[in-house]
């Protein structure tokens, strides 16, 4: 089975609405390949604006993080129906930052992902080792361990409609992409581990992203590898004209 391309714009905590809106009409107005879906998750305070410009268009809304929970005593969170509310179909879980900077454990970020699924979002779960763990030889060990962590309890008819990405922390916003072999070689080594977990043609229709410095510049020879399925961008998803290109990449 061929799996459908994502490219997705992960906007982090930039953007007012007013700059949201703007970066959103850029990016509506770009013609999207048929074989390939664009997301695009705006900061919480933005999602409502970019609905409504991303609305009628083939652009998918996603957003930065969610609840387990459906209401309540919750400050500070978002929950699914809530975000469902906005329009989103897409959230990303468990990204390196909300790991790093805001300590949460691969429990936390599953029982995130089982919260969206069964609101029926999807999650992006994200995964990646740290730039000591590569060095010290412990990548794949480290991968494993979120992804079976992130991955508890979803069975496999909703584990077949998530998303991976794959993002070294160390390629996260420093400049330094992993090379298209690095990216394939953990790729494969996801999707067999995938494959172990659930069955070979459920982790043959999991979409496993690469993020980490994707670029206009990178982007075609990412794309060429037979394990990476899009991308998921930071920084040049802020720049239309940069997104654009990552959007109409070719293989
Ligand atoms: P950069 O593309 O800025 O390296 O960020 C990657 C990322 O964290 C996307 O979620």
């Amino acid at each position: 089975m061929e799996r459908r391309p994502l490219l997705a714009g992960n906007w982090k905590m930039h953007t007012t609405v007013a700059e949201a809106e703007e970066l959103a009409l850029a990016i509506a107005g770009t013609p999207i390949p048929a074989d390939r879906d664009v997301m695009v998750a705006p900061p919480f305070t933005a999602l409502a604006a970019v609905r409504r410009i991303v609305a009628d268009s083939a652009v998918l809304l996603g957003a930065q993080n969610v609840c387990w929970e459906e209401k309540g005593a919750f400050t500070g969170e978002i929950s699914p129906p809530m975000l469902k509310d906005l329009g989103c179909t897409l959230v990303i879980v468990g990204h390196s930052e909300r790991r790093h900077v805001f300590g949460e454990s691969d429990a936390m970020i599953n029982r995130r992902a089982t919260g969206a699924l069964r609101h029926g979002l999807i999650p992006v779960l994200c995964i990646g080792e740290t730039l000591a763990e590569r060095e010290s030889g412990q990548t794949f060990q480290v991968l494993e361990l979120q992804l079976l962590g992130g991955l508890r309890g979803i069975p496999p008819a909703e584990a077949e409609r998530m998303v991976i990405a794959y993002e070294p922390v160390w390629a996260i916003g420093t400049g330094k992409t992993a090379s298209v072999d690095q990216a394939q070689e953990v790729h494969f080594f996801v999707r067999g581990l995938l494959a172990e977990m659930y069955e070979k043609n459920i982790a043959t229709q999991i979409r496993i992203l690469y993020g980490g410095s994707v670029n206009p510049e990178n982007i075609d020879a990412l794309m060429s590898q037979d394990d990476v399925d899009g991308a998921l961008v930071g920084g040049a998803a802020l720049k239309a004209e940069s997104f654009r290109r990552i959007i109409n990449y070719k293989r």
